[in-house]
């Protein structure tokens, strides 16, 4: 028994001399001291030694499992050492290189120019509203004064979704709504998704408008360009000056086309305006009498305004910017210019 737990002590010891790494310290742990290990197979011997040897084979058994255990620690403390001094030296960190910067999220400049937007005709005692982006025909069309088969529905390419279901092909189906579901004195403002299958530089099959509607009793034309003149002030700048062409819609009658002078060369012309001095602003007029009349608002007592401005269009104008689609595809390059 003796000469066999020297054996053993002189192989574990020279084991853990030989054991390169902790990985190997560990196999060495397990072979000798484990569960299964030599040391532990020679513990359960001892039962088989006779009486009066066992106290001095337990007592050298003993002396064994502690130098081994200690033998080992040692190694293993040494191994961790050099492991961590040789990670330190490969991982070296080179603080030369410059650092990860994470930029703040900021809003999309559709978001900006719609909160600006909503902002000024808030100032002027307009609220606000929101509507379905899926209508039915009626007040996409019909109580807009367009009736089925007239020839002004070839005005806007429709996205159809059945026989009386479309993709609202503008935001003004809210005027509508807020006519046959609201009295007098009206003002409001909707902003909204909208869609047409059109799509060049400057035409998305989506895109956003913001629908603004006042009726009132002697609502003018006086009131829809002052209205609009204080709008372009408000978002562009004080020397903004707008001007009115004729045009038709056929909610509208008269029907306008707003043009504000140009953002960028205060109207001396440029790139921008394409040399005019003038950019188009949006489409308004005064409402149609009939669609007050269809929906359930008395055209002999009360008058309205309405106007349907682009969202994109105005921000293009805004920030000269020169094709839409630069608002769709969220490079960070040129939504990090409007933060
Ligand atoms: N809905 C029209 C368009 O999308 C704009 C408009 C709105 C015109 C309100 C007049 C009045 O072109």
């Amino acid at each position: 028994m003796k000469s066999r737990i020297e054996e053993v002590k002189a192989r574990a010891l020279a084991s853990v001399a030989a054991a390169d790494g902790t990985q190997a310290l560990s196999d060495v742990r397990v072979r000798f001291l484990g569960k299964n290990g030599e040391m532990t197979a020679l513990m359960k011997l001892l039962g088989t030694v006779s009486k009066e040897e066992r106290p001095e084979m337990g007592k050298l058994l003993n002396a064994a499992r502690v130098e081994i255990e200690s033998a080992l620690a040692a190694a293993e403390k040494a191994a961790r050492e050099s492991e961590l001094a040789k990670r330190l030296a490969e991982e070296e960190v080179d603080i030369s290189l410059p650092g990860k910067m994470r930029l703040p999220g900021a809003a999309h400049p559709v978001t900006m120019i719609r909160e600006e937007i909503l902002n000024v005709f808030l100032g002027m005692g307009f609220s606000v509203a929101e509507g379905p982006e899926i209508e039915t025909d009626l007040f996409n069309f019909q109580l807009l004064n367009v009736p089925k088969d007239h020839p002004a529905r070839d005005m806007q390419d429709t996205f159809y979704l059945g026989d009386n279901l479309v993709l609202r092909t503008h935001t003004s189906p809210m005027q509508a709504h807020i006519m046959t579901t609201c009295r007098p004195p009206i003002r409001v403002v909707i902003p909204g998704r909208v869609y047409r299958p059109d799509d060049d530089a400057s035409h998305s099959p989506i895109f956003h408008q913001i629908e603004g509607l006042a009726v009132d009793k002697k609502i003018t034309v006086g009131d829809l360009t002052g209205c609009l003149q204080t709008f372009a002030e408000k978002l562009f700048s004080e020397d903004t000056k707008i001007r009115l062409r004729p045009s038709y819609f056929p909610f509208t009658e008269p029907s306008v086309e707003a043009d504000a002078t140009c953002t960028m060369c205060h109207g001396k012309g440029c790139r921008v305006c394409k040399g005019t001095g003038w950019v188009e602003l949006l489409g308004a007029g005064i409402v149609n009498p009939a669609v007050l009349d269809m929906c359930g608002i008395d055209s002999k007592e009360y008058s309205g305004f309405a106007f349907g401005l682009g969202l994109e269009r105005i921000a293009m104008i805004k920030y000269g910017i020169p094709n839409i689609k630069l608002f769709y595809e969220n490079d960070v390059r040129f939504l990090g210019q409007f933060r």
